[in-house]
């Protein structure tokens, strides 16, 4: 039996001259979340679109639970969700109103819709904005519905593009509840972001895309060592972070890393050494010469 739920060989996307997607392997055991990190115009939303039959391929070939994507398009159809990037909700209507629409454009019974619309709004804790208007909601109310909307018919595999961009902390961690809880139910996710805590948090393998091409991919343990060593962390008093220097750790690394920035901090600064956090790890991999590892950090 297959154990992947995304297989990608190869992939190749351009847009005239300008090559987004450049080569692109990577699989997605089923039942996991996967986490594609990476910059504005990396190529993030290029690829889901691939994936899910939106946009087409120049070359390579991805599968999702075995289907291909260019050639079996109804099949893969039958087989994910996707929640977009911008919120596809009508805004004129109610929450509960958007949900009897897409329950009934996909083919349920007036009760049937009835049914399932009460259990998505009370899943995704919308059950006391059920009877407002989308366009009295917040950011993360909207992100829900779009997401509950996108469940209507539940699916094996779930493409959330930037579930969380532009939300606050309590609304972040709310979805990522949501999204842990689909993947216990055994959906296997696919998301992109730009956050690093977000992938650290949820993800079980991380991919960093750089200009079309994965730079590094792991789990977010894999991911930091990749980065090496530690970190020498700089406070000042207030305990907010003034820099990083990513260190072997070895007394006269620290002892010469500490030497150069002596003289521009503040005497009463605090040192800390610590692993390297997901943040490290992306400064590290998209840009080129922080790859250095000896490079400062600003942070
Ligand atoms: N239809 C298109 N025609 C031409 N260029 C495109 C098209 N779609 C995307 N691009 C270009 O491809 C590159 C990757 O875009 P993409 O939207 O995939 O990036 P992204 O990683 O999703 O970025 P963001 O974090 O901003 O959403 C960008 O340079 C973008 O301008
Ligand atoms: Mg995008």
């Amino acid at each position: 039996m297959n154990v992947y739920a995304i297989e990608v060989k190869s992939l190749r996307k351009s847009y005239g001259a300008h090559t987004v997607l450049d080569g692109i392997d990577l699989s997605v055991m089923k039942g996991t979340i996967f986490a594609l990190l990476g910059p504005n115009g990396a190529g993030k939303t290029t690829l889901i679109h691939i994936l899910s039959t939106l946009s087409s391929p120049d070359g390579g070939s991805a599968r999702i639970v075995g289907h291909d994507v260019v050639t079996e398009r109804s099949a893969v159809h039958g087989s994910i969700s996707l929640t977009g990037q911008f919120a596809a909700v009508d805004e004129v209507l109610t929450g509960q109103e958007n949900l009897m629409m897409m329950c009934r454009l996909s083919g349920l019974s007036a009760t049937e819709a009835r049914t399932r619309t009460a259990e998505l709004l009370k899943r995704f804790e919308l059950q006391a904005a059920a009877g407002k208007r989308v366009k009295a909601y917040s950011g993360g109310m909207r992100r829900r519905l779009d997401l509950a909307l996108s469940l209507v018919v539940p699916r094996p595999v779930l493409f959330l593009d930037e579930p969380t961009t532009g939300l606050d902390t309590v609304s972040r961690r709310s979805l990522w509840d949501i999204i842990l809880q689909l993947k216990r139910q055994g959906m296997t996710i696919f998301l992109t972001t730009q956050y690093l805590e977000e992938a650290d948090q949820l993800a079980d393998e991380i991919a960093v895309l750089n200009k079309g091409r994965i730079v590094a991919s792991g789990t977010a343990e894999e991911l930091k060592a990749r980065v090496g060593g530690e970190v020498i962390e700089l406070r000042n008093q207030l305990d907010e972070v003034l820099m990083t220097i990513p260190t072997s750790g070895s007394l006269s690394d620290v002892q010469h890393s500490l030497s150069e920035v002596a003289a521009v901090l503040p005497p009463d600064a605090r040192v800390v050494i610590r692993k390297p956090s997901m943040d490290d790890v992306f400064l590290a991999l998209t840009t080129t010469t922080s790859a250095e590892h000896k490079e400062v950090i600003h942070v």
